[in-house]
């Protein structure tokens, strides 16, 4: 094998590695670019009907029956027990407390929205108005949202 048969084939292995980590780093910027972050609503000037979807709640009630419901009855989330515990708090404090404490043997780590999505059916089950939008895991979001006893259980009510 001739010297300058042995380099180009010594070269090629590095140029490949030089065109993946330039298209690694192209698709790295690009993502961050095209982050979706907050998105624009179209229909800003309609007033939402409902904090959370029908469906995210329903997804809610799936994570709580497999991640919750083993602990807790379902009466501590509703009526007059919940209503108690929460008085004068948010769906925020809410949050926050099932998210850093909950699950109890593994806390912070149910996967996606799913703790945003147990809020939701919580507010479902105390009769909180649902709609075309879901609730968000955001503090602005969740803090508009009163919980405890004569609190405003639609947006537009407020
Ligand atoms: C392994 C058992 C266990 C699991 C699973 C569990 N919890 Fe708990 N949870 C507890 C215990 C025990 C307490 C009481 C802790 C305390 O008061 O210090 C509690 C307390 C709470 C409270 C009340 C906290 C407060 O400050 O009043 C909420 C709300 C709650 N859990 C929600 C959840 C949700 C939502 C899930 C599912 C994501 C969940 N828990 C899963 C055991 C569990």
């Amino acid at each position: 094998m001739s010297a300058a048969r042995a380099k180009t084939l010594a070269d090629r292995p590095r140029s490949l590695l030089v065109a993946t980590v330039a298209g690694f780093l192209a698709m790295q910027s690009l993502a961050g670019f095209g982050y979706p972050g907050i998105e624009s609503h179209s229909e800003v000037d309609e007033p939402p009907s409902g904090y959370f979807s029908s469906e995210q709640a329903e997804r809610g009630r799936q994570s709580y029956e497999s991640a919750c419901g083993e602990c807790h009855s379902l009466t501590e989330f509703k009526g007059e027990d919940f209503e108690w515990r929460w008085r004068r708090q948010t769906a925020w404090d809410l949050f926050e407390v099932i998210t850093d404490t909950m699950p109890e043997d593994r806390p912070g780590k149910l996967p996606g929205n799913e703790y945003v999505d147990i809020v939701a059916y919580f507010l479902q089950l105390n009769e909180y108005a649902s709609g075309s939008r879901e609730l968000t895991p955001d503090e602005g979001a969740l803090s508009a949202v009163a919980l405890g006893a004569g609190a405003a259980k639609s947006p537009s009510s407020e």
